[in-house]
């Protein structure tokens, strides 16, 4: 498949690390040297489903197709406020697109996820033009009163557009290790007579030194096998757009594959970890910055809860 259009939107609130260290014992100088982050956007009074019209309406508009051209659109999607439908469901409509959706659950690395099902609908003819829309509200998940995991996050939603014009994925590999429990999150559900036990919500509980650990080692592992499986060395590499949770895990990637600072894009400083739509969002930047021309090679790789952990090498042949 070709990328034929991206597009991205941010919630117009933004809250600072300093405006943070005002509501909780934290300040600038421990958020900023420990994970990068200067600001975060939150929705405050949009809601998710806003930003993500936002961004497949930009993605839309940068492919130059209309909406009912769409056969199909995949939304990853991690947290929102309905627990059903499908968040796709509800942007579908509200773009005025008619294709079947499925919403998928794959944590930060569902964008890459949702990339390979498209991948697969495009090559077995189910469908020509795929948008896939990450749509996340992270910032939902952890306790506002922890505050190793609340700063971490910001909300965004990332949308890119893919046709069956040509074969520009050069490969692509998808890991799970089950080992929920250095990253989850649970919520309380409805109680029925039955029930011996009540369910609780429990916000988001997060190892950090393990999952750190884990992302640098399994993304390193991930680049280096679709590199490999691409036939691909990386000085033929343009940009490694990474899942931006950490500054520091960006930095330690770059350091063990040996390259070059300027070969990784970030938006972190300013948007934090917006889950799965991290990657979406920086390659909208690069895209409308036009810091990528036809035939530029980029690497993506994510990793996140589950343990699942995603990459790929793709032509930009726009
Ligand atoms: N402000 C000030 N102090 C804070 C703080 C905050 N926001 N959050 C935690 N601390 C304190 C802790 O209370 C602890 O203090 P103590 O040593 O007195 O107990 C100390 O800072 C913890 O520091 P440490 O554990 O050494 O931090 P770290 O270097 O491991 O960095 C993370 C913490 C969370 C930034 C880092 O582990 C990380 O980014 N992990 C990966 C997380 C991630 O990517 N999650 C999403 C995956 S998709």
């Amino acid at each position: 498949m070709k990328i034929i259009g991206t597009g991205s939107a941010l919630p117009k609130f933004e809250a600072t690390n300093d405006m943070l260290s005002q509501i909780m014992d934290t300040d600038d100088e421990w958020i900023s040297s420990r994970t990068g982050i200067k600001r975060r956007h939150l929705l405050s009074e949009q809601d998710l489903t806003e930003i993500g019209v936002e961004a497949c309406m930009k993605a839309l508009d940068n492919a130059g197709i209309a909406a009912e051209e769409l056969d199909y659109i995949i939304c990853s999607n991690t947290v929102n406020e309905f627990i059903t439908p499908g968040l796709g469901c509800i942007l579908q409509g509200q773009i005025g697109a008619k294709c079947p959706c499925i919403d998928i659950n794959a944590a930060c690395s569902g964008f890459l996820y949702g990339m390979q099902i498209a991948n697969s609908f495009i090559a077995s003819g189910v469908a020509k033009k795929v948008m896939v829309v990450a749509a996340e509200e992270p910032s939902r998940i952890p306790s506002w009163q922890d505050r190793s995991t609340c700063v971490l996050f910001g909300d965004g939603a990332g949308a890119v557009i893919f046709s069956d014009e040509s074969n520009d994925v050069l490969s692509m590999r998808t890991t799970t290790t089950s080992a929920y429990e250095v990253l989850y999150s649970k919520r309380a559900m409805e109680q029925h007579p039955f029930q011996k036990e009540e369910t609780k919500d429990v916000p988001l509980v997060m190892n950090g030194r393990e999952v750190f650990k884990m992302a640098v080692s399994n993304s390193q592992e991930d680049i280096k096998a679709v590199m490999k499986d691409a036939n691909i060395s990386s000085d033929q590499v343009k940009y490694f757009v990474l899942h931006q949770a950490n500054i520091r895990i960006v930095d330690a990637i770059q350091h063990f594959l040996g390259e070059p600072k300027e070969k990784f894009p970030t938006t972190i400083d300013y948007t934090g970890n917006t889950s799965s739509a991290c990657i979406p969002i920086l390659l909208d930047r690069l895209n409308r910055e036009g810091k990528l021309s036809k035939g530029d090679v980029l690497v993506m790789s994510a990793f996140g809860a589950g343990f699942e952990t995603a990459a790929c090498v793709i032509k930009w042949n726009k």
